[in-house]
């Protein structure tokens, strides 16, 4: 994939409080994409927020917004996360029957289509989804809560790499992404690398510089793993 890496910090970690500012914090200190987690307590035992929070926060990304969603149904939604501004719009394989539907609605509203993978889902089915995909998302934690443990997922992450051949699809990382882990996706076939806990600790808004030194660590860690590769 010639494309470069890319980082993208998952406002899960931010303050609830500040999220505007937050966004603007991790953009100003090197974020290429701006991760969304929208969960409904039912998809996943946790709740965040839905489209009207997106929306509000379209102001306040220059960047991109990838925008992961963790709930069912999905269909229902699609319109309302295009109008609030939506880049990329990922929906979960395990969400419900008809995923087929799903990414091309995704790509008829106008946005990037993403399917994302739990880690218990293997990637037979996949190859029929990929000329409606533009991003796959590979889970290295369940999904539901940031700060969790990291779990191996290299060897589905080369045979997705594989299957994608000369696609232009993103392969994107999502859960317990820091500077160790980073290099072992990496090298798998991964180019978009979503960290929440691991960007935003020991910063603020008001203190942003460790925002800044966080993602150059999980970079580095992750253009040397290219390199190498
Ligand atoms: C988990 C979310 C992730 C989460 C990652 O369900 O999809 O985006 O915020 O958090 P960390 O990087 O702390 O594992
Ligand atoms: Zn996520």
């Amino acid at each position: 994939m010639p494309n470069q890496i890319k980082i993208a910090p998952s406002i899960l970690a931010a303050d609830f409080a500040n999220f505007g500012a937050e966004c603007r914090a991790i953009e100003d200190q090197g974020a290429d994409w701006v991760h969304i987690d929208v969960m409904d307590g039912h998809f996943v035992p946790n709740l965040t927020f839905g489209p009207a929070t997106v929306k509000a926060l379209r102001a306040h990304v220059k960047t991109v917004m990838d925008v992961h969603l963790m709930i069912t149904p999905v269909d229902p939604y699609i319109e309302a996360f295009a109008e609030a501004g939506a880049d990329i719009l990922t929906a979960h394989v395990e969400a419900g029957p008809h995923i087929h539907r799903t990414l091309q609605a995704i790509r008829g509203a106008g946005m990037k289509a993403g399917l994302a993978l739990n880690p218990g889902t293997g990637i037979d089915g996949v190859e029929t989804l990929l000329d409606l995909t533009d991003l796959i998302c590979v889970m290295t934690v369940n999904p539901g809560f940031g700060g969790q443990k990291f779990i191996d997922m290299t060897a589905k992450i080369r045979g997705l790499r594989q299957m994608i051949g000369d696609r232009p699809i993103h392969i994107e990382i999502d859960g317990g992404v820091d500077p160790s882990t980073a290099p072992s996706v990496v090298e798998a076939g991964a180019d978009v690398l979503v960290a929440g806990s691991a960007v935003f600790k020991g910063g603020s808004v008001d203190n942003p510089a460790p925002y800044g030194q966080n993602i150059a660590a999980i970079r580095a860690a992750a253009e040397g793993a290219r390199r190498a590769a």
